[in-house]
């Protein structure tokens, strides 16, 4: 299980308005006492910071707003001693324009750095992920280069050996630092053969056929996944970006990448129980290994906001199949605290690159300002990126001084500290339903014997070594009477099952 930890939000421990390292030290107690074995952290390295980290100027440096290395080697020494893995989040699909190859190659077409990235005379139809051409024009050798994302984020030419031989390096470096292994970045949309055809269009929007998923992807995960097996007990999950099952499950394998971040239950914008239920089962009959298990990230709305908005019960139910069903959950930080959407209530307020670029293409099409707003913050990821909320003080206690991005106001009334001194809060579900999967071993690796759905009840048994445990999630709107047998035990819940509410009950698999 993983805890993801957005790095410029969590806490500040100096007053620039960033999270950083010693402040992460800070809340190590409290990563702990959720029962959380995992940290996942977004990019910390070198950045301007265009996308928060995710281009990277220096593969080899930690960003100053975050601290120093050695900051980070204290963080990671005093993760390991409460028991907590750390993983980083990797971003080699492409680095940032300010990096020294990406500097060197725009010097001219025969400088050794040239071919680290993907130069072009003419661009071809291929849209970028953040709105517009994939294409920069750069007029010191008047050539385009390429990139899937902001022109500030140039990508990486993986049909290079010696890109790769670099990434190796990079690996390596933090792997004999003491890492636990990556979150590796939009690793399917790396450019390993080049640029092929133009994208077909589909009812004005482009489908991207040839941009992603390249034949070459799976022999550079290989190139990566061999160093990370050059180490004991590494970990390593991909960042897929797709949210097909058939597209995601050809990358699971022990030579390419343990697990992939499913975007299956991430996408669904609206609640639907029989939608949860079609993704659980679909997981189960295409992964060969465990799906992740996830509702929240920093790249989509809340949980709270999408999927159950002014029902905190069923934000527990969500909570807690998500902690029971086979694979591996991510809590999204805040996630526990039931933390809701920002808004931008002006562009001054919106620090996303997707949202402003959505912004600026918007006014550029002859939008007004407040119609550009809104397509803007239909694009915005600020929503899910608001700082922690710890408690009624000042900034909710992220930062004595200032903050990157604004703090929800509801944070005198949301926040850590109130939630872990009321009874039946969200936090503390959290904690019961995380302690209760760390001292069951069924619930960490058993598989299901039975997943079903009705009455808007999913349910499921997962069995493992002669034990079975089965859980019900409740979604409809009558309550339901399960049978519990006399040699069956309730681990947490009623057997009158009311709306919105779950049932776990444990039994041994001879009775
Ligand atoms: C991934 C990250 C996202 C970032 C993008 C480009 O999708 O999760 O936040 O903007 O990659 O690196």
């Amino acid at each position: 299980m993983f805890y993801e930890i957005y790095m410029p939000s969590y806490k500040d421990s100096n007053g620039d308005g960033f999270s950083d390292f010693k402040g992460l030290i800070s809340k190590l107690d409290y990563v702990q006492s959720l029962g959380v074995k995992g940290i996942w952290l977004t990019p910390f390295l070198e950045s301007p910071k265009v996308d928060n980290g995710y281009d990277v100027s220096n593969y080899y440096r930690v960003d100053s707003a975050y601290g120093s290395l050695e900051d980070f080697k204290t963080f990671l020494k005093e993760a390991h001693k409460k028991d907590i893995k750390i993983i980083m989040d990797l971003v080699v699909n492409h680095t940032s324009t300010d990096s020294k190859w990406f500097q060197e190659s725009k010097k001219s077409k025969d400088n050794p750095y040239r071919d680290y990235y993907i130069w072009k005379d003419q661009p071809n139809n291929w849209e970028s992920f953040f709105g517009g051409s994939a294409w920069e024009l750069d007029k010191t050798t008047n050539q385009y280069y390429y990139h899937q994302f902001d022109k500030r984020m140039a990508d990486l030419n993986w049909g290079n050996p010696k890109v790769v031989t670099e990434i190796q390096n990079v690996l390596r470096f933090w792997l004999d630092l003491g890492v636990d292994g990556f979150r590796m970045d939009v690793i399917n949309f790396l450019t390993t053969d080049g640029i092929t055809k133009d994208n077909p269009m589909k009812d004005g929007v482009q489908e991207h056929l040839n941009d992603i998923n390249q034949k070459g992807v799976k022999t550079a995960m290989k190139s990566i996944k061999s160093v990370v097996n050059e180490y004991d007990n590494r970990f390593i999950v991909g960042e897929i970006g797709s949210d097909k099952i058939e597209v995601l499950k050809q990358y699971q394998s022990p030579d390419l990448l343990d697990v992939v971040f499913n975007f299956n239950f991430g996408s669904i914008k609206e609640f639907s129980a029989q939608r949860i239920y079609d993704e659980l089962q679909s997981m189960e009959k295409n992964m060969q290994s465990y799906p992740t298990l996830f509702f929240g990230s920093h790249d989509m709305p809340r949980l709270v906001d999408r999927l159950a908005k002014d029902n905190p019960e069923r934000a527990e139910a969500l909570a807690a199949l998500m902690l029971t069903a086979k694979g591996i959950p991510f809590i999204y930080y805040g996630e526990e605290i039931g933390m809701e959407n920002i808004e931008a209530n002006s562009v001054a307020e919106m620090m996303d690159i997707q949202g402003r670029i959505n912004y600026d293409l918007a006014l550029k099409d002859g939008k007004s300002q407040e119609e550009a707003l809104k397509i803007g913050n239909r694009h915005n990821r600020d929503k899910s990126r608001s700082p922690m909320q710890w408690n009624t003080e000042h900034l909710a206690g992220f930062s004595d001084s200032s903050s990157w991005i604004k703090v929800n106001p509801n944070y005198k009334k949301l926040n850590v500290e109130m939630l872990e001194t009321q009874n039946n809060s969200l936090l503390k579900e959290y904690k019961k339903l995380i302690a209760l999967r760390n001292s069951e071993p069924v619930l960490q690796y058993g598989n299901y014997s039975q997943l079903s759905f009705s009455n808007d009840c999913i349910s499921f048994v997962r069995t493992y070594k002669g034990e079975h445990i089965t859980c019900y999630f409740n979604y409809g709107n009558n309550p339901l009477e399960i049978k519990v047998k006399s040699n069956e035990k309730i681990l947490s819940g009623k057997s009158l099952l009311q709306p919105n509410n779950y049932l776990i009950v444990k039994g041994l698999s001879s009775s």
